[in-house]
């Protein structure tokens, strides 16, 4: 049986111009390259678990523009139920411009749709929630619809996995619902300083360190770093998207924290040798084939 795997959070169609430098203030220069990719933290999960092997539905919020049409039929096309991805006509779906120059990037995300993900939202998807055997969600959406999701879940015995990416507050309680928490380097140090009395619970946190693998903490104190294989970088964006979702699967069959790790670190590191967030996204014999 398949890992059955809901995801709730962004989607996000990501536009990428490089160019030699960045503009400065006013000024206009010609770029070398443009492409469109898809993307959204959310989405990008969700893909990554569905090319694992897992069930998985989506539940979020497109605009009713071209891209919007775009995200459902390629969310579709990798096999993901979008029952559960609300259109809202007259706005615009979420959009991630990215400026690349001389190895460095910077980027605006404007949520448009995903901004509209509500507490009712989630609700209505209770019947889903209950049936998954995992959950993942990021930040990308609005603080009230992750907090209701964390108190549904916990009510339908469901875990979560929370990826707190990017960081935005929550009331304090609703951390500890997360069965899981998937910081990176600098979200795990935006924690600590925030809510201390999550992070002194130590059990269940994944922080993710990009080339140096990821490290688990334990309730006695102790850390384990479970390294991976230096990759062929070409493209990092959506690495900790790769690592969650594939996370995800591993956790929802069952196997152990630092499997899940190893099976995760894999797939993140066959990702970044594809340009885009989601075109490096391995299949599950890839991640087999890797030596973990
Ligand atoms: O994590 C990478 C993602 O963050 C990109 O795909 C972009 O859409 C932003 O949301
Ligand atoms: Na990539």
């Amino acid at each position: 049986m398949p890992a059955n795997i809901v995801v709730v959070g962004s989607i996000n169609m990501d536009l990428v111009t490089i160019a030699e430098r960045m503009p400065s203030r006013g000024e206009t220069i010609l770029g070398e390259d443009f492409h469109t990719f898809f993307g959204g933290k959310g989405a990008n999960q969700a893909v990554a678990a569905a090319r694992l092997g897992a069930r998985v539905s989506m539940v979020g919020a497109i605009g009713g523009d071209a891209f919007g049409k775009e995200q459902l039929g390629h969310l579709e096309a990798e096999g993901i139920s979008t029952e559960h991805v609300r259109t809202r006509h007259g706005m615009a779906s979420g959009i991630a411009t990215i400026l690349v120059s001389e190895g460095d990037n910077r980027i605006i995300v404007t949520p448009g749709a995903n901004a509209t993900v509500r507490p009712e939202d989630i609700e209505a998807s209770r019947t889903l929630l209950r049936e998954a055997d995992v959950i993942l969600v990021q930040l990308e959406i609005p603080a009230p619809a992750v907090e209701k999701l964390l108190y549904t879940a916990e009510e339908e015995q469901t875990p979560v996995i929370l990826n707190p990416a990017p960081m935005q507050p929550l009331p304090p309680e609703c951390w500890n619902k997360a069965a899981y928490l998937t910081p990176n380097e600098q979200e795990f140090v935006q924690l600590q300083e925030a809510y201390p009395a999550i992070v002194e619970r130590r059990e269940n946190i994944v922080v993710t360190k990009g080339a140096a693998g990821a490290l688990i903490t334990r309730k006695d104190g102790s850390e384990a770093v479970i390294p991976v294989r230096a990759a062929d970088v070409r493209d990092t964006t959506g690495a900790g998207d790769t690592f969650n979702g594939a996370f995800a699967t591993a956790v929802a069959e069952g196997m152990t924290l630092e499997d899940a790790c190893r099976f995760a670190n894999a797939a993140s590191a066959l990702s970044v040798e594809k340009e885009g967030a989601q075109t490096g996204m391995p299949e599950r014999l890839q991640v087999e084939d890797r030596d973990l």
